[in-house]
């Protein structure tokens, strides 16, 4: 078992414990910031996030609580309004069979309301309620007997707090796609606020919506100044729900993008008071020359690429796949134009019957789902309530398209699940285009993916919260990413070129146009061409690096026989990565990441190649991804005494010893939770290329914070292998291994780590400097040190 990681997760906690000295953390070199459970007090569960950008002011809706964080001074206290179920309330949800932390009050909706409130609606133990909040003074609105003014939030938030939602603002009137009965088994898309006869929903049928995963929605609106046709205004929603259209007896999951139109107010006899304009059709996110798709939806961000022109949105989908059975992550993009394409298209036919297969139901004219627009104004179809029967029969038999919208994947990960996604443009939409996206991770971590034309690099890996915390929403604001979990909020700079401290780190972002200075040593956004071929390599060389972007160098890691190591491999494209080794024996390949038990025979040099290629690339290149040398060691050296003259191992090792007392209990804790669902034997560190990926190896509960799971108190005595081993480790190494909790690493490792990004998260980081704190930084980067090596260290048996 492993306490080391355990000692990691205490520090923070031990730190405020201590000294009652709880001020935010930050992230240095990255100017972040993180607020922990310190800071909100017993506030949790925060599921929505609404930022005022004018005030910077970030809303928070939580457990019986909404919060206002002021992004430009976070030292500030957040400020709380308590909004709770009254106890009969919560007596009565009990009463139906609902637990007690269920029956409780989750702010689900946060959005401000056209007269400056902001509209709050909460599950209100499983019955949701809407209260108005007054953001000058934030206060709730109270009605004339001094009680909070509320109003039903039925069809606008869900009844229970871990549904999922989404619903979006369009010119003051909300449109909600969640569940709208206490059960949890009628799912509509709505317009939930507005004149009470314009509040319309979709048909209750399951070819409109089978049992959807609501997973975001936007408003489109068009041009006021260039809008030629009178188009209306659209809002779209994505979600995954169980597909229809295939007769198969397992349950299909297909992601799909639906459209209304906002003036649309439901039809006359057929189709009252339902959508006359809803139309959906399927996303396919699929990697063609592999055959692999990825067909659920977790989340979508909406984006312009020519910023003002709404014609050119974009919409970044976030997939994982139903099929495979490991964690894998794939990023799509959808443009709006190939959308409206399928939406313009021919109808699917639903119904089963033979004729209606071979002789579709002719589309009756005016074109049924249409938005309103000049043309049909003038033929005297004002409003959707003029539309005949026919064409409303017809899109309530129809709702789905015949085509589907379809795209290649930009990013896929295997062993990593990525819960949010935001993605920043660089460069404008004529010229080459470069994005960055910033993924949040089920484990705590923000990764910054740069995608220039093809190519697809991993700029960093910053671990924020703990490993028990997924990142639950990113908002890109001003440079920076404010990144939330149920817990806790970071904000992050993600924007410029001082974010990359080293040449080598500088060059990989050398399609977004960093340039590293050798004068001032720092990264600096040049205007200058990158020029052509491979602009990654050709700043590596101006680096003086020996190694280039495919050809990396060979690290030599000092092992012993019985030594079990994960050797890790990143791979960003669906192709596979393969390994070369001198034996194929003990061996097992995770994802990319190579396990070895280290024996007599399988020494030798072990070489990582991943086929590469762009979303249209159909003749994938290989590209030696990672290589080592595995060493045996002088097999006398394996007393931790002999091999350890450092004191500053000798000291980790004392600490240790302390802290492994005053742990004993907790330490009981964790073990038991290590033990479920771990491999015996085997060790997970944080890997350099990814601390996720290998999670499988340790169960779900592998330790929070830092990933990095070797055991430092079993396995301290064997620091002196690991850190021979990462004398040799390169920056590309510590470039993609921004974790390991070291914010301050200057200790006796900053030696082998002189090349270290300092853009390390630090959880907690107490105002103090006491012994433990420097001990403490010393174990970040001992732990840190075998992360960056990506090696596990454990005799066999
Ligand atoms: C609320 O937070 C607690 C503690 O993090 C968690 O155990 C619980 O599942 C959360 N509840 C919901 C409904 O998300
Ligand atoms: C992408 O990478 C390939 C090599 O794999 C290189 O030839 C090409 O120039 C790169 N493109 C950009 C825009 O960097």
């Amino acid at each position: 078992m492993s306490p080391g990681g355990v000692v990691l997760v205490l520090v923070p906690v031990f730190c405020c414990l201590l000294y009652g000295n709880c001020l935010p953390a930050t992230l240095p070199g990255l100017d972040g910031t993180i607020l922990g459970p310190e800071t909100f007090k017993g506030v949790t569960n925060f599921s929505t996030f609404h930022l005022d950008r004018p005030s910077g002011t970030l809303f928070l809706g939580a457990r019986d609580a909404i919060l206002a964080v002021d992004t430009k001074n976070l030292n500030k206290q957040p400020k709380k309004i308590v909004w709770e179920v009254p106890e009969e309330k919560r007596t009565s949800c009990l009463a139906k069979g609902k637990t007690e932390e269920d029956c409780r009050n989750y702010i689900r909706l946060l959005e401000f309301l056209e007269n400056g409130q902001l509209y709050v609606c909460g599950t209100y133990a499983f019955d949701p309620q809407c209260v108005f909040l007054e953001p000058s003074s934030f206060t709730l609105e109270k009605t004339k007997n001094g009680g909070v003014k509320m109003e039903t939030g039925k069809g606008k938030c869900p009844f229970e707090p871990s549904q999922h939602y989404t619903a979006v603002m369009a010119d003051g009137i909300l449109y909600t796609a969640a569940t709208s009965n206490f059960l949890g088994t009628v799912f509509d898309i709505s317009r939930a606020t507005g004149p009470e006869q314009e509040r319309i929903r979709t048909e209750q049928s399951l070819s409109w919506l089978s049992d959807p995963k609501f997973v975001s929605s936007s408003f489109i609106k068009q041009p006021v100044d260039n809008n030629p046709t009178g188009d209306d205004d659209k809002i779209y929603f994505f979600f995954t729900e169980t597909a229809k259209e295939y007769d198969l007896y397992t349950k299909v999951k297909v992601p799909r993008v639906a459209r209304v139109c906002k003036s649309d107010v439901g039809g006359m006899k057929t189709l009252q008071r339902r959508w006359t304009t809803f139309l959906k059709a399927q996303l396919v996110c699929e990697d063609k020359p592999s055959g692999q798709r990825y067909n659920v939806l977790i989340d979508v961000f909406t984006t312009q690429h020519i910023p003002g022109d709404p014609s050119s949105t974009h919409f970044y989908g976030l997939f994982t796949s139903q099929w495979e059975p490991e964690d894998v992550s794939a990023v799509c993009v959808f443009s709006l134009s190939d959308i409206s394409k399928v939406m313009d298209g021919p109808f699917k036919e639903l119904k089963k019957s033979f004729e209606n297969w071979n002789n579709p139901d002719p589309v009756p004219t005016p074109r049924p789902g249409q938005c309103l627009n000049n043309a049909l104004k003038a033929d005297g179809f004002e409003s959707s309530l003029k539309l005949p029967d026919k064409v409303l029969t017809f899109v309530r038999d129809h709702p789905l398209m015949e085509n589907s919208v379809t795209a290649a994947p930009l990013l896929v990960r295997k062993g990593i699940r990525y819960t949010k996604l935001a993605v920043n443009l660089k460069g404008s939409a004529e010229e080459q285009q470069a994005a960055v996206l910033h993924l949040g991770t089920d484990r705590g971590e923000l990764h910054q993916v740069a995608v220039v034309g093809q190519n697809t690099t991993l700029l960093q890996e910053i671990p924020l919260f703990s490993s028990t915390e997924p990142v639950n929403n990113i908002i890109l604001h001003q440079g920076r990413a404010l990144v939330g979990s149920p817990l806790s909020v970071a904000r992050v700079q993600t924007q410029g070129c001082a974010l990359y401290p080293s040449c080598e780190v500088c060059a990989r972002a050398r399609g977004l146009g960093c340039v590293w200075s050798s004068e001032h040593k720092t990264c600096q956004l040049s205007e200058a061409d990158p020029g052509p071929g491979d602009v990654i390599d050709n700043a590596l060389k101006k680096c003086g690096a020996h190694e280039r972007r495919c050809n990396p160098s060979t690290r030599d890691l000092k092992v012993f026989i019985g030594l079990r190591i994960l050797l890790p491999c990143v791979q960003l494209s669906p192709r596979p990565c393969s390994w070369e080794y001198p034996l194929h024996r003990h061996t097992r390949q995770h994802n990319s990441d190579l396990e070895v038990t280290v024996t007599e025979d399988n020494l030798g040099r072990y070489v990582c190649t991943c086929q590469e290629g762009g979303p249209n690339v159909r003749e994938p290149t290989p590209c030696l991804r990672a290589a080592y040398h595995l060493i045996l060691e002088d097999p006398s050296v394996e007393g931790w005494v002999e091999s350890t003259k450092g004191r500053h191992v000798l000291a980790v090792y004392i600490l240790f010893f302390f802290m492994g007392l005053l742990l004993g209990a907790c330490l009981f804790y964790f073990v038991y939770w290590r033990k479920r669902g771990a491999i015996p034997g085997l060790r997970r560190p944080d890997n350099s290329l990814s601390s996720e990926k290998g999670r499988e190896l340790l169960g779900s509960t592998a330790t929070p914070q830092s990933p990095s799971s070797a055991s430092l108190l079993s396995d301290g005595f064997r620091l002196t292998e690991k850190r021979n081993g990462t004398t040799t480790s390169t920056t590309t190494t510590t470039l993609l291994s921004n974790h390991g909790n070291g914010g301050h690493h200057g200790n006796s490792y900053s030696g082998s780590l002189n090349n270290s990004n300092p853009s390390n998260g630090l959880y907690a980081n107490c105002n103090t400097s006491s012994g433990e704190l420097k001990l403490s930084s010393e174990i970040l980067a001992a732990n840190r040190l075998d992360g960056s090596m990506g090696v596990v260290v454990r005799p066999e048996g």
